[in-house]
């Protein structure tokens, strides 16, 4: 296992589509296992694997609470078969996009297929933030950021501060202490 860098904004692959992976074999796995360790150390609780530079349809989740155990969850090929019509609203954080939140409207359940750990075809219905972080995470393995959801004066005044940061190589927002959750 091991950390990799996180590729933020305006990196462009950030906005490459990411492949099938087809089968989970042990180089998936090992690339689960390379996520899974950077999103610990990011502090994060979802990570993509474009996210690293990796071109991908892999994510990995873990919502346990601070305290608890760990938990983490591996998507491979995830695909959204349904949306509810009622949405719910979440603040929205991403370590591609480090210490900028904002709140983000998206369907409050989905139902998935995906593709385990042990390339076993499963489906699962999600709710609250597991939803919320399913979403966010597939929309990155379309080239999509969280910010594609806000006002477009919202999201130009954010891709103008971190393009800016990015040219004189300077942290786009001040390092807070981490009070809210990043879901990467
Ligand atoms: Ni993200």
């Amino acid at each position: 296992m091991a950390i990799r860098p996180i590729l933020c904004l305006p990196d462009p692959r950030l906005r490459a589509a990411s492949e099938n992976v087809g089968v989970v074999d042990d180089e998936v796995r090992a690339l689960m296992d390379d996520m899974l360790e950077t999103m610990y150390d990011a502090p994060g609780i979802g990570l993509a694997a474009i996210q690293i530079g990796v071109a991908k349809r892999v994510i990995v989740i873990d919502l346990a609470k601070k305290d608890d155990p760990p938990a983490p969850q591996c998507f491979a090929d995830p695909e959204i078969l349904e949306r509810s019509e009622d949405a719910s609203v979440y603040e929205e954080g991403c370590l591609s996009i480090p210490d900028y939140y904002e709140e983000v409207s998206r369907p409050a359940k989905v139902r998935v297929r995906f593709l385990d750990r042990n390339n076993e075809r499963r489906e699962i219905e999600a709710e609250g933030l597991l939803a919320t972080c399913l979403q966010h995470e597939i929309d990155h393995l379309d080239g999509k950021l969280f910010i594609d959801h806000l006002s477009r004066l919202k999201r130009e005044r954010a891709i103008k501060k971190f393009a800016k940061a990015s040219r004189l190589n300077e942290p786009a927002t001040p390092r807070g202490p981490e009070i809210r959750e990043k879901l990467g």
